[in-house]
């Protein structure tokens, strides 16, 4: 017989240990992994109370007690057994998985890399037994004592595979993956006590949720994800050909800078799916910048037949038998839920705005994460408030004190009100009417509106205006009356219910986009031809392969370009309702936006990201001086825009305080 030589390999069957510890490979990856398996294992037992207890980032100890049904001594020898599952039979339908546990697996891979002690009573019997798994060896069945129940404990997690060991990070990274995996199955079973101790300090309580239904999810959301995430965010509700969403999504204002804090499950179980994370980029596209994103907990429920559960070794990832269709329900019930929400009151922005200038009189004010937004009915009450007026001859604010404020924006003593013998805004610059009037037929956002306003050469950084005859009208309305453009950046306007201020260029990109959508939708946007054609130079030619490949697209929105020799693109026509735009600037974001998207979007979200680009670039910078009539103009088309609140990056676009809000800022309360 040969020997066999280096280049023919000679084919062995692996012992039974190597091949478990293999398999463990798989199923545990890591301290996190193994902790799921145990409280999953509990949660299919029926558990009320589930106590988890972590060491050194669960390497040391990872010890899960549950009061759920137990098993007796016969099932105990059972369960360590690779295969040996009571939660499926041979005759079951794969397809159709109603526990969390299904596979028999789970058991003896952490058995195969750890020092494994189960001990179990089944209620209502009078023996406890245990049984140890000692790196794949398995002992004998002992009686013990202990509540009805389970408690399994694993010790020296991947003693038996040190290799693993070695890819393990700190014990606090562990530790913080053991609990967001505990805190996840939480969410999904608020019916069920929770308690994670790392040593013995508690780090996750969630007390047992006797409500029923959505009540219930809501009160354990706010256990888990905080009482602010809870506050700020929509009750979804969806339900089509028997696949149901419900669970909780972030207004868009309360966003983050990662997807860490999105939060999916399917029947019960925690999944990182593509599928479910791309529905939630597609549906909060238009909310939020790119590199945001939104908060959310979302539950899908369907017929166990329409999901297969058995295509990841860690039961991470499931497939949908009709993926779009579940894609278009999540889309269109967050949309909906979002749009809904366009006005929603904001729970606590204007009081941190308060506490801002409490505080720091003149810091800035650092990162919103929630718009200030009308509620409906404060958006009815402010219509039927009546307001009272200014006498003749009274400022309307104080922060409509014009002259008060220098080139330099250096602010001038507060002077009272019954000292100003006159009106204190300076009746308008006579110049600044120009624009409002040249809005004309286009209105707002039009071609004309914004471009015939010279930035003022020597201007004040707040200027003041005049209340016209209708201003009782216009204080009527909910984001009222223009009153006065501070740092030619910001509108502030008195409502009927207080103080209005709102962040113009913020504004004005998202009424252009709104607009521009519209446009799209109803047939095409209005070009304007530029008198003189631009090129523009990309330093990329990937960039100008991009826009000459989305040319015809690009012609929908009014973008007409062509390629222009090497390197670069001439532009011909741009859409009509950007008005004065820098052409080369939003070509530029458009290449670098169009190669990185490409892959990333479908076809239609990425117009629709191409619309927000182009939105940015004609919107009314920071910057540019807006007459009366413009500013009024603005709010208006606010109130009547959906999505008005944010803009496209979901930045607020304003922020409101009511009276009472500023009477608390001048302990007037
Ligand atoms: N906490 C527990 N209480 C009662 N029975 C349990 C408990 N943990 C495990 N078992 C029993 O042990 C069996 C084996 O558990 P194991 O986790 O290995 O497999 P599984 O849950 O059936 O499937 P999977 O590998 O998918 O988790 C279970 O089917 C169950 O009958
Ligand atoms: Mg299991």
């Amino acid at each position: 017989m040969d020997a066999p030589s280096p280049s023919r390999p000679t084919i062995r069957r692996l012992g039974r240990t190597t091949v478990d510890r293999i398999a463990a490979g798989e199923v545990v990856e890591r301290p996190a992994n193994a902790l799921k398996e145990l409280v999953e294992n509990a949660l299919d037992a029926g558990a009320a109370h589930i106590d988890v207890t972590l060491e050194a980032g669960g390497k040391r100890l990872l010890a899960v007690e549950d009061d759920g049904c137990g098993m007796d001594a016969e099932a105990l020898a059972l369960a360590v057994e690779r295969h040996a599952t009571s939660k499926i039979d041979d005759d079951h339908d794969l397809t159709d998985i109603r526990t969390l546990g299904f596979r028999g697996e789970a058991l003896p891979s952490i058995g195969a890399v750890a020092r494994l002690a189960l001990t179990s009573r089944v209620p209502g019997s009078d023996c406890a037994f245990a049984l140890t798994v000692e790196g794949g060896a398995v002992g004998a069945v002992k009686p013990a004592a202990r509540a009805a129940g389970t408690r399994v404990e694993v010790r020296d997690l991947f003693f038996a595979t040190p290799a693993r060991l070695k890819f393990l990070r700190t014990d606090r990274a562990e530790t913080q993956a053991c609990v967001d995996g505990v805190k996840r199955l939480a969410m999904a079973h608020p019916g069920v006590a929770f308690t994670v101790r790392d040593g013995a300090r508690l780090v996750f309580q969630a007390a047992r949720r006797l409500e029923t239904g959505e009540a219930a999810l809501r009160a354990r959301l706010a256990a888990v994800l905080g009482r602010q995430f809870t506050d700020n965010a929509l009750d979804i509700v969806a339900e089509r050909d028997g696949v149901r969403l419900g669970g909780l999504a972030g207004l868009p204002t309360y966003h983050r800078g990662n997807a860490q804090q999105q939060y999916l499950f399917v029947n019960g179980r925690p999944v990182k799916d593509r599928l479910l994370t791309g529905a939630v980029r597609a549906a909060y596209q238009d909310f939020l910048a790119r590199d945001r994103h939104p908060v959310l907990a979302l539950f899908l429920d369907l017929p166990a037949g329409e999901v297969d559960v058995n295509v990841h070794p860690a039961k991470a990832e499931v497939r949908f038998r009709d993926a779009g269709r579940v894609r278009g329900l999540i889309v269109s019930a967050l949309r909906h839920a979002l749009t809904a929400a366009g006005h929603r009151a904001a729970d606590d922005t204007a009081d941190r705005a308060v506490a801002a200038f409490a505080r720091t009189p003149g810091a800035g004010s650092g990162a919103w994460t929630a718009a200030a937004r009308p509620s409906a009915a404060q958006m009815g009450a402010a219509h039927a408030f009546q307001a009272p007026l200014p006498a003749a001859g009274q400022a309307p604010l104080p922060a409509a004190a014009g002259p008060g404020l220098g080139e330099a924006g250096a602010p001038t003593p507060y002077q009272p009100a019954h000292d100003l013998g006159g009106p204190s805004w300076p009746v308008g610059d006579p110049g600044a009417d120009r624009g409002g009037e040249a809005a004309g037929a286009e209105g707002l956002g039009g071609a004309g509106a914004y471009g015939s306003l010279d930035p003022g050469l020597d201007a004040p950084s707040a200027r003041a205006e005049a209340p016209g005859a209708d201003d009782a009208a216009l204080v009527r309305h909910p984001l009222g009356a223009a009153r006065a453009q501070i740092h030619e950046t910001y509108i502030v306007a008195q409502s009927g219910e207080g103080l209005v201020l709102v962040d113009q260029h913020a504004a004005h990109e998202r009424l252009v986009y709104e607009r521009m959508k519209r446009a799209l939708a109803e047939g095409g946007v209005a070009r304007q031809m530029l008198l003189l054609p631009e090129v523009v130079e990309l330093d990329d030619g990937a960039g100008v392969a991009a826009l000459v490949d989305r040319a015809a697209e690009l012609a929908g929105f009014g973008l007409v370009v062509e390629p222009f020799g090497d390197g670069a693109v001439v532009v011909r026509e741009v859409p009509a309702l950007l008005g004065d735009t820098d052409v080369a600037g939003l070509v530029r974001t458009l290449a670098d936006e169009l190669v990185d998207l490409d892959e990333a979007l479908a076809l239609k979200d990425r117009l629709f990201h191409v619309c927000a680009t182009m939105a940015c670039h004609g919107s009314v910078r920071a910057g540019r001086r807006l007459t009366v009539a413009e500013m009024n103009a603005l709010l208006r088309e606010m109130e009547a825009t959906p999505h008005s609140g944010q803009c496209n990056h979901g930045r607020p676009t304003y922020v409101s305080l009511d009276l009472d809000q500023i009477e608390r800022l001048f302990s007037r309360r």
